[in-house]
Order: structure tokens, then C-alpha cells, then sequence
């Protein structure tokens, strides 16, 4: 019998990230490379989606989260982004019994208002309907950009010292996570970017201050569980000094 890839993977769970952010790229480049209409990539993503998602539920990663549409994507063909919303669409409709099923709680972040009414309907119902699942949070970040979060809460912190709600002396780092799409989340332990570009592209770059960094030449629809949990070995094997240093190595004890 075929075994499966989780069955053999000998993953300390105690070191596991916690969370998981991943900038899925190169569904383009993929279609391009099998001469196919890039919409074609788009779709063999969202299987990629499918098997990743599924993948975090059984290795026991209690938060993912997917850039899966960025403030900047809006800008790409109109047939293009009428693809990616359709896709969007039929994935959380076909997804969101398995999401129930597997105690996965779906979550978005990100400008949810300016996603098509049909689209916001789905996620809505879809977030209601996994709202008590405590295993894992799947976290879609959806017309999502660092600097467009950052700016509206900038915004919304400023408001509320216009109207003596706040002072500017409480303005903190915690006070501005908490008025951030990823509030009273924690930050990604771990981002992975497929397809070889050493970018962030404007996603989380406030919760990246200390995410440890995988950069994979795989073009996103190609991208596996194997490879995953290589990745998930190397970062094990990772030493993460949060700027600090070792007690037993520094000069000064
Ligand atoms: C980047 O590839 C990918 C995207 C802009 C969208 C990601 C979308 C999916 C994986 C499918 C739908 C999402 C879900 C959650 C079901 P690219 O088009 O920039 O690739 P390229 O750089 O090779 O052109």
C-alpha cells in the first residue's frame, strides 16, 4: 500500500510553527511553461490550496494563512481577476463542509468589502458556519496589502484620539497590532514564498518582524506535502534568537 507522506515524517510537534504564511506564486509561470492560458495555473493552485490546507489539519499547524488576492492584484486583466473571484468562489463552496468536518475555522483578512457581493456572501457563510472550530484557522488574505492595513489603522487609532477616546502616550507596538486585520493573532512563525522570488510583496510586514524566511523554487501548483513538510524539517532545524543571544555562548554570561 502507498503509504502517505504525513505517516513517515518524523516532525518534533513541540518545535512545530504555529503559523504559517505562505505567498503562493507562480501559478502564471507554470501555465505559461505547459503553453496553457494562465487562468489554467490559477486552477491547479487552488488544488494545491486543497492539499496544503489538508496538510496543515493532519501535521497540526493551528494557523495558515494564504495570500491569496493582494490590493495590488486588483490591477491585473479583468479577466484575469474575474478567474481568480470565480475560483475564490467555488473553493470555499466546495470546501466548507471539509473545513466543518476537519475543526478548521476559515478567517479573512483584508479589504473583504471590496471582493464581489457573490463571493462575500460565500466567505460570510462559510465564516459562520466554522466559527466554533478550535483545531486549526485557515486565514485568507484577500485584497490584502501590508501598507493598506497599516494605513487604516493608522487611521482608525487616529480617530479615536480625535475624539479623546485614546492618547496619543498609549499609541504601542500592541496597540497598533490590535488594530491590525491579523488582531489578537499571532505572528507567522514561518513564511514560505514558492517560485523563487526573494520578495515579500507587501504581505504581513508588521507581523514579519521575526518570521523565519523559505524561499522555494516550485512554482506554486507544483508545490507538495513532501516539499511542505521538508520545510517544515528545516525550520525545526532552525535557530531563532529574536535579536537576542545564547545565555552558555555570549561574552558577558
Ligand atoms: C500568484 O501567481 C498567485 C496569485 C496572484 C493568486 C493565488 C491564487 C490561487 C492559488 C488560486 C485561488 C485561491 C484560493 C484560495 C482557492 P502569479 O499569477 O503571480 O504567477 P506568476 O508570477 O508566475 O505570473
Amino acid at each position: 500500500m502507498k503509504s502517505d507522506a504525513t505517516h513517515d515524517v518524523i516532525l518534533n510537534p513541540a518545535t512545530l510553527p504555529s503559523h504559517v504564511a505562505i505567498i503562493m506564486d507562480g501559478n502564471g509561470r507554470w501555465a505559461k511553461k505547459k503553453m496553457l492560458n494562465r487562468v489554467k495555473g490559477h486552477e491547479q493552485g487552488s488544488q494545491t490550496v486543497r492539499s496544503i490546507v489538508t496538510a496543515c489539519g493532519k501535521l497540526g499547524i493551528e494557523m495558515l494563512t494564504l495570500y491569496a488576492f493582494s490590493t495590488e492584484n486588483w490591477g491585473r486583466p479583468k479577466h484575469e481577476v474575474k478567474a481568480l473571484m470565480m475560483l475564490l468562489k467555488k473553493f470555499i463552496v466546495s470546501q466548507k463542509e471539509e473545513l466543518k468536518k476537519n475543526n478548521i475555522r476559515l478567517n479573512v483578512i483584508g479589504q473583504m468589502h471590496k471582493l464581489p457581493t457573490d463571493v462575500q456572501e460565500e466567505l460570510d457563510a462559510a465564516i459562520q458556519l466554522t466559527k466554533h472550530n478550535k483545531k486549526m484557522v485557515l486565514n485568507l488574505a484577500l485584497s490584502y496589502g501590508s501598507r493598506e492595513e497599516i494605513t487604516t489603522a493608522v487611521r482608525k487609532i487616529a480617530k479615536k484620539i480625535k475624539s479623546k477616546d485614546l492618547d496619543y502616550k498609549d499609541i504601542s507596538q500592541d496597540l497598533i497590532s490590535d488594530h491590525l486585520y491579523t488582531k489578537e493573532m499571532p505572528d507567522p512563525d514561518l513564511i514560505i514564498r514558492t517560485s523563487g522570488e526573494y520578495r515579500l510583496s507587501n504581505f504581513l510586514l508588521w507581523q514579519a518582524a521575526y518570521s523565519e524566511i523559505y524561499i522555494s523554487d516550485t512554482l506554486w501548483p507544483d508545490f507538495s506535502e513532501n516539499e511542505f513538510i521538508e520545510i517544515l524539517k528545516n525550520f525545526q532545524e532552525r535557530d531563532r534568537r529574536f535579536g537576542k543571544v545564547e545565555c552558555s555562548t555570549s561574552n558577558d554570561g
